[in-house]
């Protein structure tokens, strides 16, 4: 991989190796290219933001945008996401602006306060301990599998009024999809058109369902907004539940399965948080700094030209503000590569900034404070039961997660 910024160079920011070696790459770009020109599979020109305070001020910057429609023309847009179905799955907060973002945002805010979360405590518990009542006298797991994916994605459909029963299948679908979504390779895409349909036909049954049969749920209350204010389309309400199931599980299922991981490659550190388990909130802002669920996935469109040290980010680019890297920056974490669960003033990143900080932060940080600890005290025995060098990341450029953790206990 050259550092090099006279072509535009197809970054393989995708595959499992790139993964292995992406935060001595990240660091490389810091100190000589901070604004790394590169494409996209799909012949978009990208610009990776890799310092932290540049990737603050770029979250916050309203010259970058989320929506590229007043952009580019139908045909770039078409190349960009190529299916007849986007309508259904993109109109949501996460790829809009104001005026838009601040109504969407504000329909389902409600929801995700500090205050809402915290009487989740109980219940988020209680599925905890009932996933670990079945793998207790097993030995062993897939961590990923069997604990840190079911658990995120229980809380978020008993929140949305999904029936659980389902979870599989939805991982099915979107595991695909996110890939296909994320970085549009036109041969993904393809293979993710039928799995798109599929989870839009489920995402109509249930919309048809709680029309008539209107719950205490998350999908009833949006339902209820479409019908009565106008504040929300048909096509922002698909969207609306397409994003909240995706951002609700994919990233915390990471979010554990890191944290195990980096918890069993620091031993001392894992030692301190047994025996102090009231380390357990800064040892969670830790994982996300260290290893954060999302790693590149805040992508914006310049609205105006730009100029960032000396490079000419035009009217039209792309710009991926790469959060591992920030997260990892020297300036403003004192021995970035250090694991450390006491670490202090650990502003980082992984939730992103400004106006689409994410929603589901006090979730996300609920949950993995219930998961990491309840996992140590009943399975305080665990140890990784594979080797550094056989650990597979997914291959997407969006998130860091493992495809499976094996632990013994
Ligand atoms: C936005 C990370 C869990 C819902 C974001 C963003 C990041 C992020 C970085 C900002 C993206 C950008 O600026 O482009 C994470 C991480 C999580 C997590 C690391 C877990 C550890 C959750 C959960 C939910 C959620 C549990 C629950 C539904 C959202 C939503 C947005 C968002 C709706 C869009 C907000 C907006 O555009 O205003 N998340 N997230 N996230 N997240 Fe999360």
């Amino acid at each position: 991989m050259s550092i090099s910024n006279h072509k535009a160079p197809l970054l393989d920011l995708f595959s499992s190796e790139f993964k292995g070696k992406a935060y001595s790459f990240y660091t490389r770009l810091r100190e000589n290219e901070p604004v790394y020109r590169f494409m996209l599979p799909n012949g978009q020109i990208a610009w990776l933001i890799t310092q932290y305070e540049d990737a603050q001020a770029a979250l916050k910057d309203n010259r970058f945008i989320k929506n590229p429609h007043t952009l580019l023309s139908q045909e770039q847009m078409n190349k960009l996401i190529p299916m007849l179905e986007r309508d259904l799955l993109i109109n949501n907060m996460a790829l809009s602006d104001p005026p838009d973002h601040t109504r969407l945002r504000n329909l389902v805010q409600k929801a995700f306060t500090p205050k809402m979360i915290k009487e989740l405590r109980g219940r988020i518990q209680e599925i905890t301990d009932t996933l670990l009542d079945e793998i207790q006298d097993k030995g062993k797991m897939n961590v990923i599998d069997e604990f840190a994916f079911p658990l995120p994605i229980i809380v978020i459909f008993e929140m949305l009024g999904i029936p659980t029963k389902d979870r599989d299948q939805f991982r099915e679908w979107s595991n695909v999809i996110i890939e296909a979504i994320t970085i549009d390779i036109p041969e993904k895409m393809q293979e993710a058109l039928p799995k798109i349909q599929s989870l839009i036909k489920y995402i109509g049954h249930l919309i048809e369902e709680r029309r008539k049969d209107p719950t205490e749920d998350l999908v009833s209350a949006l339902i209820q907004a479409e019908t009565e204010g106008k504040k929300l389309t048909e096509n922002e309400l698909y969207s609306m539940i397409f994003l909240l199931i995706i951002a609700g599980y994919e990233t915390t299922v990471n979010l554990i399965g890191n944290g195990v991981l980096a918890l069993l490659q620091h031993p001392e550190q894992l030692e301190k948080l047994k025996s102090n388990p009231e380390l357990i909130s800064s040892a969670i802002e830790e994982i996300l700094r260290f290893y954060g669920p999302v790693e590149l996935a805040t992508s914006r469109w310049a609205g105006e030209d730009v100029l960032l040290h000396e490079k000419m980010i035009r009217k039209g680019d792309m710009i991926v503000v790469a959060l591992a890297s920030a997260n990892r920056d020297e300036t403003q974490f004192k021995n970035p590569d250090l694991f450390d669960i006491t670490r202090k003033n650990n502003c980082h990143l992984a939730f992103g900034m400004g106006i689409h900080y994410c929603l589901g932060a006090p979730l996300a940080r609920l949950e993995g404070q219930i998961a990491l600890l309840t996992l140590l005290r009943r399975m305080p025995n665990l140890r990784l039961n594979t080797d550094a060098e056989t650990l597979k990341w997914r291959p997407t450029f969006v998130m860091r997660g493992l495809i499976e953790l094996p632990v013994v206990f």
